[in-house]
């Protein structure tokens, strides 16, 4: 017998899990990987369970300006006045009807004023009543009738800040910007790098759980059809294998270090260029890995240890200090940045990243840009990279940097890549010598 429409419903694992995360994040200003990390090991969820709980929870988190804007709408009153508990009941619910479709609207709605019920003592009339009737109306009279036509009403219709709608109309233009804002909110590229130290990326995609796809470009990629626990598996501990997008590996390739040289990692944890770096290198030479923050730069030294990159030696130090040693063939500067490159990934840094920080982040980046170049033996060659899509901290840093210090030049054009054209992280590439 079928449930009827309106009997309460247990709450699916995945649910659960996803309405834990939202309110981590949203109540308690967690991280959302790490919230999921820590609620699907709790929970001691399946892989499937775990995959759903992710998309569950993301979605919702990215969509927040728009699901709380129908949300706003449906409920006649001003989303800032509803308690948290439920509204993060109401943006799951929704989302999960919105966008999702995938189990019958009842028992998303059921589900959803169950979690309600059981966060807040009171109000789940409201959960209810708002779900239902966005249940009624559906996605096409919803969302299909929201405007794009500016940046505003884009960054609403495709929930981003106003602000970063602004710098992508500019910067992009109206088409490239409305199209990379919806494709931040598609599921990232599961992506892992074969670590050809000690595994050949042909027998390891074999070796792997799931379908793959190759890139001729990067021969070490595969590029995963569906997510399994990375983590969980036998390969990631023999490191075999570390999870990166294919974005974050064309950095290392454009700096392209040989067997033998010696090679500086400023700004290196959690080392997945380093430990690329190393590979390319086939374990001959060295890599000075420097990060200034002590537990970042702990996980880096376990990553290059469980990945046998034995030619690292990392060091707890600030990339903007001038450095004593002899200079290197290669450098690669790979500065906080404000991430805007990794929406899709990070489905709460969007929310988090405030416009005024990028000025700040720019004038870092140029110091450690700075005293990265110094380190650069005449000859040899100098990458700096960002995971961000934004003039201020990627091209406007080169540009300042190459007028005053003449010895350096491009050494070929500077690289973008962009989500909804590459299918992978939003990279910035720049390569210069050294005269
Ligand atoms: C973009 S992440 C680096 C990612 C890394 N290259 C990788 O591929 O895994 C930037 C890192 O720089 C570190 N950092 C920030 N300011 C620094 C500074 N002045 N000196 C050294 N490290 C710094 C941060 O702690 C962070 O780990």
């Amino acid at each position: 017998v079928a449930p009827r429409p309106n009997a309460p419903q247990e709450v699916s694992p995945a649910r659960r899990c996803a309405y834990a995360v939202l309110v981590r994040v949203f109540e308690h200003g967690a991280y959302a990987d790490e919230a999921l990390r820590a609620q699907a090991q709790a929970q001691a969820l399946s892989g499937r369970e775990r995959a759903l709980a992710m998309r569950l929870a993301y979605g919702a988190i990215q969509r927040r300006a728009t699901l709380d804007h129908v949300i706003g709408e449906l409920a006649e009153r001003d989303v800032g006045r509803i308690d948290p508990p439920l509204l993060n009941a109401l943006r799951l619910g929704l989302y999960e009807l919105l966008y999702l479709q995938g189990s019958p609207a009842y028992a998303t709605v059921a589900q959803a004023v169950e979690l309600a019920k059981l966060q807040a003592r009171a109000g789940h009339g409201l959960v209810n009543a708002v779900l239902r009737r966005a249940a009624r109306e559906g996605p096409a009279a919803l969302l299909g009738a929201l405007p794009e036509d500016t940046p505003e009403r884009a960054a609403l219709k495709h929930s981003h800040p106003a602000w970063v709608a602004r710098l992508w109309w500019q910067t992009l233009g109206p088409e490239q910007a409305r199209e990379l804002m919806a494709a931040d909110n598609e599921p990232a590229e599961v992506a892992v790098r074969a670590n050809t130290l000690v595994a050949d990326p042909d027998a390891l995609a074999g070796r792997l759980p799931v379908a793959s796809h190759r890139d001729p470009r990067l021969p070490e990629a595969i590029v995963l059809e569906e997510p399994f626990d990375l983590h969980a598996s036998p390969l990631w501990v023999e490191g075999a294998l570390s999870a990166q997008s294919r974005a974050a590996m064309l950095v290392s390739r454009a700096l392209a270090p040989e067997a033998g040289e010696r090679v500086l990692d400023l700004c290196a944890a959690p080392g997945g260029k380093t430990t690329h770096l190393a590979a390319l290198m086939q374990g001959r030479g060295e890599v000075v890995a420097v990060e200034r923050d002590r537990r970042r730069a702990g996980v880096l030294a376990r990553t290059a240890e469980r990945m046998h990159a034995g030619i690292v030696r990392v060091e707890v130090a600030d990339a903007a200090q001038p450095r004593a040693e002899a200079p290197f063939d290669r450098v690669l500067v790979d500065p906080p940045c404000s991430g805007l490159g990794t929406l899709q990934a990070r489905p709460d840094l969007r929310w988090r990243i405030q416009e005024d920080a990028i000025g700040t982040l720019a004038r870092r980046q140029r110091e450690i840009l700075d005293a990265g170049a110094s380190a650069v033996r005449p000859g040899g060659l100098l990458v700096y990279s960002t995971c961000t899509i934004s003039p201020d901290e990627n091209e406007r840093v080169i540009a300042a940097f190459l007028e005053s210090r003449p010895e350096f030049v491009p050494d070929g054009e500077a690289q973008q890549t962009l989500p909804h054209r590459d299918r992978t992280a939003g990279f910035f590439i720049a390569r210069l010598r050294r005269e």
